[in-house]
């Protein structure tokens, strides 16, 4: 590909996209896991191209925030008025000094679904036929809104690109349009802006222009044809971003197959472009997988879990979830019905059971916490089984405190561990305990009331009752046995 390495890639995003009726900017939308103009930046990425500038305008600030944080490298142009995609290519030149020497890639911000591959294909074309600009375009089943590719009846070569506000009614039959994705050369498409004008019906300079007037001058145009018309999908409005995000996570899915992962049922998954599989991991229905998870193999998750930032180890099971910032050991168990917040780390074979809450706990190999519990600012180890109903007490308030309990523990059910505090290797407690001291290895805590009968209270206070007759017949009863 470094043949066809471009000297830059400037991608258009100063528009404010109205028709998302939104306060964020349009570009600044999420698809999988990444803001549209995010996914055209990494698209382009895989050009390897010594310079990408990104023309911001509207709610630049926020734009210009948001890309830096995610690629250090990027460059932004301010375009102060959106005066046309020919005034704003030429924004993001003044910003490597008017013009380049080499291949110059223009994108749109809002075209999320745009591979690199198509892109370095365009760049390939382009060098290869010797071209002052080359088109990416494509035959959609409806051009309506979009630029035409018209074409010489004779010899079917580009002639221009007419908008579709200014096209005849024949050139509106026309269904090959401009995705709005151009390879030129970099001194003649600065040259070519000098003489771009504002005489259409949108009073706009028109990149667009750039090729007749290229044309015109005895250079040489061309359009690069899109395999697949839906990977040039720009977004205007929240219905193409659902259809996008629909293409996009289909496309992800496949890939995740393709390589060896079972998907139950694609449509009701969702996952981010970050998401990694190993293979024979097998997603149940239901499931979003966020951010930087990743299933090992034999993972099996869902159905109805949603994993964030979360690594699930080999063979381990999942089962209606929400995890983020978690990781589970291989052969760990998880759910039903499970809570797993950051700093979450189960050992192999270890158990987060039903409705089990954890944050911030370190369980180690084997151990169970198997109902009803919250386990959190907690270090576990190995072998422990922690009673039903528990909770480590971590809060007093004002600071948070740790709980350290050994391995090979029986805890009782319905413990209170009241940190900070410690208990040792093979420690038995009683049902009931609120375990406020540290208890050293191998003792039985007991912390609890000791248990008072006082009988024939109910025969005494509640006279006449159901619980009372009851008690009497219990009474006769035994009477009767003995
Ligand atoms: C443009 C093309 C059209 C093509 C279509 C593909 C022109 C004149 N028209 O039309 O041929 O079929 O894209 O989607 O190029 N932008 C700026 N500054 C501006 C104007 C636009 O940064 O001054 C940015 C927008 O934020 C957007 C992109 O350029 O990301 C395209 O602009 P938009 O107004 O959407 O162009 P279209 O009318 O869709
Ligand atoms: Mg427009």
């Amino acid at each position: 590909m470094s043949s066809v390495r471009p000297a830059a890639v400037v991608v258009l995003a100063a528009g404010e996209g109205t028709r998302m009726k939104s306060k964020t900017p349009k570009v600044l939308h999420e698809i999988s896991g990444r803001s549209l103009v995010g996914h055209v930046v990494a698209a382009s990425r895989e050009l390897d191209p010594q310079h990408l500038v990104v023309v911001v305008g509207h709610a630049s600030e926020q734009v210009t925030a948001h890309l830096t944080a995610a690629d250090a490298r990027v460059r932004t142009a301010y375009q102060a008025e959106q005066k046309g995609t020919g005034n704003a290519v030429r924004v993001g030149l003044d910003e490597l000094g008017g013009s380049v020497e080499g291949t110059v890639i223009v994108v749109c911000g809002d075209t999320p679904l745009l591979s690199g591959a198509t892109l370095a294909s365009l760049a390939g074309t382009h060098t290869a036929d010797g071209n002052a600009v080359t088109v990416l375009s494509a035959e959609v089943p409806d051009a309506t809104g979009y630029g035409r590719i018209v074409r010489d009846a004779a010899t079917g070569a580009v002639t221009e690109i007419v908008e579709h506000k200014d096209a005849t009614d024949e050139q509106r039959a026309i269904r090959e349009i401009n995705s709005g994705v151009f390879a030129f050369d970099g001194r003649l498409l600065s040259e070519a802006l000098g003489k771009v004008r504002t005489d259409n019906s949108q009073g706009e300079e028109y990149l667009t222009d750039v090729l007749s007037i290229l044309r015109e001058a005895g250079h040489r145009v061309g359009a690069s044809v899109a395999g697949d018309h839906r990977e040039i999908l720009g977004i205007n409005n929240r219905v193409q971003l659902a259809e996008a995000r629909r293409l996009l996570n289909q496309r992800l899915l496949e890939r995740a197959m393709t390589a060896g992962v079972t998907v139950v049922d694609p449509a009701s998954t969702l996952i981010d472009v970050t998401v990694t599989f190993e293979r024979d991991a097998l997603v149940h229905p239901g499931t979003q997988l966020l951010g930087a998870t990743h299933l090992a193999e034999d993972a099996e998750v869902g159905p109805n879990s949603r994993l964030k930032d979360t690594v699930v180890g080999a063979g381990a099971r999942v089962d209606n979830t929400v995890a983020d910032g978690a990781e589970v050991g291989p052969g760990a168990s998880v759910g039903p019905f499970a809570y797993l917040r950051p700093g979450t780390k189960l050992g192999a074979k270890a158990k987060a059971g039903t409705y089990v809450e954890m944050k911030n706990a370190t369980i180690g190999e084997g151990t169970k916490v198997p109902h009803l519990s919250y386990v959190g600012d907690a270090t576990i180890g190995d072998h422990t089984n922690i009673g039903a109903a528990s909770v480590f007490v971590n809060y007093d308030g004002v600071n948070k405190h740790h709980t350290t309990i050994g391995s090979h523990c029986r805890t009782g059910s319905d413990n209170m561990f009241v940190a900070p505090v410690t208990v040792g290797d093979g420690v038995y407690t009683a049902a009931g305990s609120v375990i406020t001291k540290d208890v050293p290895a191998g003792s039985l805590a007991v912390a609890r009331g000791q248990q008072r009968n006082i009988e024939g209270w109910v025969a005494r206070k509640r006279p006449g009752s159901a619980a009372a007759q009851a008690a009497q017949a219990a009474a006769e009863d035994t009477g009767s046995e003995s």
